[in-house]
């Protein structure tokens, strides 16, 4: 609530923060910080419990969400959906755009333009790096990317680090490692990014042709982190206190022999989760294509499917939140 301090007006901190994501679209992690993060985990923690407790609110009674989406998703477009209508809200499911005008040629702004007439928030997943913001510059309702080809995935991002508040009770002082196609995976490039706001350590395992991106390493680097790499999982398993692995993104490869090369260069086992800390997590934006045992599941440290439920709690807030509801 906005107060009156010497004859000015002062927003809390709570308000504040309702500011920076109210009306906003979510395109970037870097568009985020710290606080922001705080604030939003916050509400993800109110979420957890309206969600354990009762299952639903109304709080976004009456509004819609158009949940398009270009490329093949199953968390990410359900739980969108699962968040929306906990909140009370409806949903407009486009999932195959080639049941949609978009098959007769429609542009990305038209199709925006036309989705926001009748949605009050949109949420985006498409091939190309960008289009959420080519998105947003045409809507006048908040835009929300669910992934832009192999650019970022800002909500994965947030539900990962908020998966790691969660298991560990905190992000600073962690030496994260992450896993597999660090090149071509967007929710390495979003997490990396919003790492680099806490003091952590990040050691980057991948095989040399799917390094990380320069200009990922650099903001890392830039941003006082230290970053090393290797392509032996070998070299962090003793040491990491989150191991975040993910798939290689067969669909990014123009040369499937070069896919073919690399596709199983890393398996989690129960052999290598006994040489890992007591205390760590075991993180996978999923979905796996063999770079975890399904034996690995019942470990305790295995964060993967908490972390997906976590999708849905991080979805709640942000909708609450762009729609000044939270
Ligand atoms: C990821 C994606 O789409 O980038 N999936 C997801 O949203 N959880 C990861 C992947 O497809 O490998």
């Amino acid at each position: 609530m906005a107060t009156m301090v010497n004859g000015q007006k002062r927003v809390g901190l709570a308000a504040d923060r309702r500011h920076s994501f109210y009306g906003r679209d979510i395109v970037s992690v870097k568009q985020f910080s710290r606080e922001d993060l705080t604030y939003i985990f916050g509400v993800a923690n109110e979420m957890r419990s309206i969600v354990r407790r009762v299952g639903t609110t109304d709080l976004l009674k009456g509004y819609v969400l158009a949940n398009l989406f270009y490329e093949p998703s199953t968390r990410t477009s359900s739980s969108f959906i699962a968040a929306m209508v906990r909140l009370g809200g409806s949903v407009i499911p486009i999932h195959g755009v080639q049941y949609s005008s978009v098959s007769k040629g429609e542009s990305l702004p038209d199709t925006i333009r036309t989705l926001e007439s009748y949605a009050d928030v949109i949420v985006l997943r498409h091939p190309e790096v960008g289009a959420s913001e080519v998105a947003a510059r045409y809507a006048s309702k908040p835009v929300i990317s669910a992934g832009d080809g192999v650019g970022e995935h800002p909500t994965q991002g947030l539900l990962d680090l908020y998966t790691i508040y969660s298991e560990l009770g905190t992000i600073d002082g962690l030496h994260v490692a992450m896993v597999g196609d660090l090149k071509n995976g967007r929710t390495v490039h979003s997490l990396a990014r919003l790492l680099r706001l806490y003091d952590t350590t990040l050691t980057m395992v991948s095989p040399d042709i799917l390094r990380l991106p320069e200009e990922n390493k650099q903001e890392l680097i830039a941003a006082g982190r230290t970053v090393h790499e290797t392509d032996s999982v070998d070299d962090v398993i003793e040491s990491a206190d989150v191991l975040y692995v993910t798939r290689v993104q067969k669909e990014r490869f123009a040369d499937l022999r070069e896919y073919e090369a690399v596709k199983d260069c890393y398996e989690i086992t129960p052999a290598l989760m006994a040489r890992a800390k007591e205390r760590m997590a075991l993180m996978h934006p999923l979905p796996r294509v063999g770079e975890i045992h399904y034996d690995v599941d019942d470990d305790p440290r295995a964060a993967y499917f908490r972390q997906m439920e976590n999708g849905m709690y991080i979805r709640m807030a942000l909708l609450a939140a762009v729609l000044g509801k939270a």
